[in-house]
């Protein structure tokens, strides 16, 4: 195995929307996170995972902006990345999966949990990950060059999700990292869509987003953090538990790469999900606090 970026216990981590194989974007994130003392990233996926030269290019020049500031990514993968290289990845000790020349990169298999900091971080946060997301844009993509049909979140995804959670003992999960957004947010939506969104389309998308909810319902995180909507949202949702609990979850929905609000940072709890969230604007200064 490569050299495995080493677990920081701090609670601080950062958080980042889509970036789209951005370079340019991607490596000024990685600084201005560095700049307030970020070594752990959590991405929420269109991250950039695409093929050819312009993919390597971008995975090149984000592991050494990655190197020189001594971070690690952990990215949820989301519906705009090749799924076609998840055959090339292999498995760490902690079940992350990497590829051999960029184990600053771990990813996510579907349903994927652990403890912010490692398992020997006793105040560790409880984390799970259930990336995928269905693109609206099916249409005018072609198979295994800009589309791959993995992206869809499938219902072993949820099973693996609670499945993980249960093997754990975790009652609820602290901070849950999704791609998409579930059903029943007060602030999501497509009022209207374009033409080549065909019904079937629609459904496609509709149906994966019921199916997180059904993983948000069974593992009640107290903090979903998500992305591929392209909006920043600041969100509370509710809901009941199959076994009837009712359950308050905190959500941020992240912007996409070039905008302001596609980059946060904040403090991981164990009982508590995320806190202290700040907006950071790489060309910017940071906005006050949330809370
Ligand atoms: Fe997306």
């Amino acid at each position: 195995m490569p050299t495995v970026p080493t677990s920081s216990s701090s609670t601080l981590a950062g958080f980042a929307g889509d970036w789209h194989g951005q370079t340019g974007w991607s490596r000024k994130c990685l600084t201005e996170l560095a700049e307030h003392g970020v070594q752990t990233i959590y991405h929420v996926g269109d991250f950039g995972l695409w093929p050819g030269n312009s993919g390597k290019w971008f995975l090149d020049q984000l592991h050494k902006t990655a190197h020189t500031h001594d971070q690690t990514l952990y990215v949820t993968l989301g519906n705009h990345d090749d799924y076609d290289r998840v055959q090339f990845f292999r498995t760490d000790d902690l079940g992350w999966q990497y590829l051999k020349n960029y184990p600053r990169f771990r990813f996510a298999p579907r349903g994927h949990t652990w403890t912010h900091g490692g398992p020997d971080n006793p105040a560790g946060a409880r984390m799970a990950s259930l990336g995928g997301a269905g693109s609206i844009d099916k249409n005018l993509r072609t198979e295994g060059i800009d589309w791959w049909a993995a992206e869809e979140i499938i219902p072993a995804d949820v099973t693996a999700l609670t499945t993980n959670t249960a093997d754990r003992s975790w009652d609820r999960v602290d901070v849950l990292i999704t791609h998409d957004a579930p059903t029943g947010l007060a602030r999501r939506g497509f009022p209207t869509y374009p033409a080549w969104a065909t019904l079937d389309v629609q459904q496609y998308c509709h149906e994966q987003r019921v199916r997180l909810r059904h993983g948000v319902d069974q593992v009640m995180p107290r903090t979903l953090i998500h992305g591929h909507w392209h909006e920043f949202h600041h969100d509370t949702l509710t809901g009941v538990s199959p076994a009837g609990a009712d359950y308050t979850t905190d959500v941020w929905s992240l912007d996409r790469d070039g905008k302001t609000r596609n980059l946060i940072t904040g403090h991981l709890h164990l009982d508590v999900g995320l806190t202290d969230v700040v907006v950071l604007r790489p060309e910017l200064q940071p906005e006050p606090s949330y809370r």
